[in-house]
């Protein structure tokens, strides 16, 4: 068993620093090739993308590193118990003989995420259900008494992970989700989460290596991540939560101390020479966006205009813009439909060839009013909304123009 309870704290003895072991990223779907290119910089080692995760080797060091970085994780998972169960009672009894007692503090809390695929276990819900029975039922006989459940802030993260009759266990070593950056002080309307935020900066190829341009930045997730690409700030540089590797009894203060002042030194080491803007036409989400930034001390890296975009040209310079204009409940549709005309418009006659535009929806059929054509599609996720992230490579005049001579 690897894992055991000391001095009433929930820890673990293995893996010793070192020692490698296997762990699961995860994140959202269409990020994980992303993912793993950011775990390999880790030092990450035997790297697979797979649904919304990424599998891959590492130690302590490469653990502590993935949860400070990786800008495209939403947490670092240790496996730790794997049996076969077919039926519930099955997944009962072998919940039973695992040693909660060394693992959960009897007076902390727990909580189970859970998923399941395949025809045994089709409800997730229940079989985290009854994983939760045996733990508590074990825990009830041993003590008299029990752990209490925290959906919040629990002590003690567990997932549970069930394909057909194969039931993995795994430690959540992040705790509170790793998207939960730290530097949001005030939340627009509809702000994008910040690891797809980060995904899509990612997957649009921008390397720091020239301007960037939100024209419709809301609260400036897009902004912010950016400024934090562009001046090397870690991920997790801002967060308030404790990661829950520092619960364990391997955890390595020592060791920890130096990634992080590792990954700090670098702050600012890049020679980024370029410009950050954000547009947006509500004045209060833009004073949302503004908060942000100086909260996060990137206010001096980042311009914020007020206006319609169609008003706004981008910086001067090559630009990348990348954007998540409204899509979904809010907005009549005929109102959506004259956006995505006017966005088009925008982009052909505002923009010209120095610009490249990413822009993520899920309107389809607003999409088709943008009246060009994408040279990219990419299917990405916010939430349960299924969105595309296209790309649209701009020329001046005409495409047909701009190669009449070649
Ligand atoms: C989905 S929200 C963007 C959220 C943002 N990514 C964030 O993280 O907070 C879309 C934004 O587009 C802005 N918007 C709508 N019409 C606009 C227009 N014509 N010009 C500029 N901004 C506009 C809205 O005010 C809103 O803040």
């Amino acid at each position: 068993m690897i894992i055991q309870k000391a001095n009433g704290r929930t820890l673990t003895t293995e893996p010793k620093q070192g020692i490698e072991f296997k762990m699961i990223a995860k994140t959202m779907f269409g990020l994980e090739e992303i993912l793993a290119d950011e775990l390999r910089q880790c030092g990450a080692k035997d790297v697979e993308p797979i649904t919304r995760a990424v599998s891959f080797v590492g130690d302590m060091r490469v653990l502590y590193r993935a949860n400070y970085t990786c800008r495209t994780a939403l947490a670092i998972l240790k496996p730790f118990a794997e049996f076969e169960a077919n039926d519930e009672q099955e997944l009962y009894d072998n919940v039973s003989k695992i040693k909660w007692e060394k693992i959960i503090d009897v007076d902390g809390t727990f909580m189970i995420d859970s998923t399941t695929s395949g025809e045994i276990f089709t409800h997730s819900y229940y079989a985290a259900l009854k994983t939760k029975d045996a733990i508590v039922d074990r825990m009830r006989r041993l003590f008299n008494h029990r752990p209490n459940i925290d959906t919040e802030n629990a002590d003690f993260k567990l997932n549970l992970h069930i394909a057909d009759n194969k039931v993995t266990l795994l430690l959540n070593s992040s705790g509170e989700s790793l998207h939960k950056r730290g530097y949001r002080q005030a939340v627009g309307v509809a702000p994008i989460n910040e690891v797809l935020a980060a995904g899509m900066i990612k997957l649009s190829g921008w390397k720091c290596d020239c301007n960037f341009y939100d024209p419709m930045c809301g609260s400036g997730t897009l902004l912010i991540e950016a400024a934090m690409m562009a001046n090397n700030i870690p991920a997790q540089y801002y967060r308030r939560e404790n990661f829950a590797f520092k619960r364990w009894s391997d955890f390595n203060i020592a060791e920890w101390k130096d990634v992080k002042e590792t990954e700090d030194r670098k702050i600012g080491s890049g020679d980024f020479e370029y410009e950050i803007w954000g547009n947006d036409i509500d004045m209060g989400v833009l004073q949302q966006a503004e908060q942000n930034l100086q909260y996060a001390k990137l206010h001096k890296d980042v311009m914020l205009y007020h206006g319609s975009f169609e008003e706004q040209e981008p910086p001067e310079g090559k630009t990348i813009i990348v954007t998540n204009p409204p899509y979904g409940e809010r907005i009549k549709v005929e109102d959506l439909n004259q956006l995505y005309t006017k966005l088009g418009d925008t982009f052909k006659n505002l923009y010209g060839d120095r610009c490249e535009v990413w822009l993520i929806t899920s309107d389809f059929e607003a999409m088709k009013h943008i009246g060009l054509h994408p040279s990219r599609k990419i299917q990405l996720f916010n939430g349960s909304l299924d969105c595309r992230l296209l790309k649209f490579e701009l020329y001046s005049g005409s495409k047909k123009d701009k190669f009449a001579d070649k």
